[in-house]
């Protein structure tokens, strides 16, 4: 008997399609929105093996209620949504796509750091709205980015790609890691700080960590006030690391000069969220890693993992 392959968002036929030879693929139909997670609890009693999506949040209740399940595959490097130990103790592999989307997210960090610094959506919007109706010397003036300082929080792969696209812009960069990078030091010449330091001194900071127990939460009010009136944070990581009410109440009240976001606490984000209201901040729809050649070397690095499971291979990207 074929495994059953369960598809949580609706894929490309091309990709899904050539699988249909080697399991019983059943998958959420549409695109117009995704699965509720009451689907979710229903499907997984019936997987083997089940592709996710990063908003799939796959608890321990869920693993534990899921007879047959020996994989997950998850469309995403994060795997934040997914109880990783609870999927360990039950024999189940978990695996992600890694390095893929290295390029991509750094691209978009290096977007948002550009389009807060420059004011780009808030001037565009008055172009559009047909509210540009004078040319004054200050008007949608903003901070340079050339011969500044960046602070990454989180040097993995993908703030590595970062630091070396700044080169480009003189920046000087520092970094706060888990713990020291000492290769990646010597090959771009940035160097460490303590999370404190990092946030007084640099003009950007932008966040790279995964979300975890020790990660949720660490940018709040005190770290904010630490940061230079001029700063710019940008959060491509995950939505839980920032205090989403004292972003808002340190951008209102003038304690950082801008924000920008590609990921919430909640998402999609509630159009009243309080953050949206703010001219300084910029928000985006979690499109890190949204480029179509991007998205297709992650979805093939899932097939890969679901076609090694089926013939009983090494799974590489596998977490656990
Ligand atoms: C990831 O891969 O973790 C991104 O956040 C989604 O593409």
């Amino acid at each position: 008997m074929q495994p059953v392959l369960w598809i949580t968002s609706k894929l490309p036929a091309e990709v899904v399609e050539p699988l249909k030879t080697w399991a019983d693929v059943r998958q959420w139909p549409t695109l117009e929105e995704n699965m509720p997670h009451e689907k979710l609890k229903e499907v997984i009693q019936e997987a083997e093996i089940i592709w996710t999506i990063m908003g799939d949040e796959v608890s321990r209740e869920l693993i534990e209620s899921a007879p047959n399940l020996k994989i997950i595959c998850n469309l995403a490097v994060g795997f934040n949504n997914i109880d990783v130990e609870a999927a360990t103790e039950h024999g189940i592999i978990v695996t992600n796509t890694p390095g893929v989307l290295t390029d991509t997210t750094a691209d978009l960090a290096f977007t948002l750091m550009l389009t807060t610094a420059r004011r780009i959506v808030e001037s565009s919007n008055k172009v559009l709205s047909g509210e540009w109706n004078y040319w004054g010397v200050n008007q949608f003036a903003g901070m340079d980015i050339f011969g500044k300082k960046l602070g990454i929080i989180g040097m993995g792969r993908i703030g590595e790609a970062l630091a070396y696209r700044t080169k480009g812009f003189n920046m000087d960069v520092v970094y706060h890691n888990r713990n020291r990078k000492l290769e990646a030091e010597e090959k771009y010449g940035f160097s460490y700080r303590e999370l404190d330091d990092l946030l007084k001194e640099c003009d950007f900071v932008v966040l790279f960590t995964p979300l975890t127990e020790e990660t949720k939460g660490m940018i709040g009010a005190r770290e904010l006030a630490l940061m230079k009136k001029t700063a710019i944070l940008i959060n491509v990581a995950r939505g839980g690391i920032v205090q989403e009410q004292a972003l808002y109440e340190a951008l209102k009240n003038d304690v950082i000069w801008a924000a920008g976001a590609d990921v919430f606490e909640k998402e999609p984000v509630p159009v009243d969220h309080p953050l949206l209201s703010l001219p300084n901040f910029v928000a985006l729809p979690h499109i890190g890693s949204a480029t179509l050649a991007t998205r297709r070397k992650m979805m093939d690095m899932n097939v890969e993992s679901i076609m090694s499971y089926i013939e009983k291979e090494e799974i590489k990207h596998s977490i656990n």
